[in-house]
């Protein structure tokens, strides 16, 4: 009983150790969001709508909505879920640097500073990055 406890304990806390950085440090660059909005008009807009208000069945990626379901989870997680289900009709088909071009894209939309470096392309580096909704 007392070991499961801390496994809970364990389990909640190792994210929030790792995720190290926070998404308004200046994650990604303009230019590399740029790139993403242009893949985004491409694969995504006919479902979540030209400014990401989403429609017909298909969320919102931007705003305070689209922020809590996201709020104190990672760039990381937020790639992860794009890249293994989005697009809904031919999920995973884009690169990984299209991918992170689209979080980037979406970071931007949601008002995340952008900063000198681009988003890395890789999991494990952005799943130390945490999105924090400004207070
Ligand atoms: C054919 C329609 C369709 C297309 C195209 C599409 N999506 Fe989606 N998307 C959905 C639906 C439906 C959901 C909700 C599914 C779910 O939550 O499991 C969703 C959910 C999401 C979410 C999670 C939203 C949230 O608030 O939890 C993200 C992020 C996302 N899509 C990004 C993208 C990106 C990036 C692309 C382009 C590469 C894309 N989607 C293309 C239909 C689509």
């Amino acid at each position: 009983m007392r070991r499961a406890r801390v496994a809970i304990f364990l389990s909640a806390i190792i994210p929030i150790l790792a995720a190290a950085r926070s998404a308004q440090d200046g994650v990604y660059t303009k230019d590399q969001a740029i790139r993403g909005q242009t893949v985004y008009r491409e694969e995504c807009a006919k479902c979540h709508s030209e400014n990401l208000t989403g429609g017909d069945g298909s969320p919102e990626l931007t705003g305070p909505e689209f922020l809590s379901r996201w709020n104190g989870k990672t760039v990381g997680a937020l790639f992860e879920f794009m890249r293994k289900t989005m697009p809904t009709d031919d999920p995973g088909h884009l690169s990984m640097r299209q991918y992170s071009d689209l979080a980037a894209f979406i970071l931007k939309a949601n008002d995340f500073p952008a900063g000198e470096k681009e988003l890395d392309r890789e999991l494990a580096a952005m799943n130390e990055i945490r999105i924090e909704a400004k207070k």
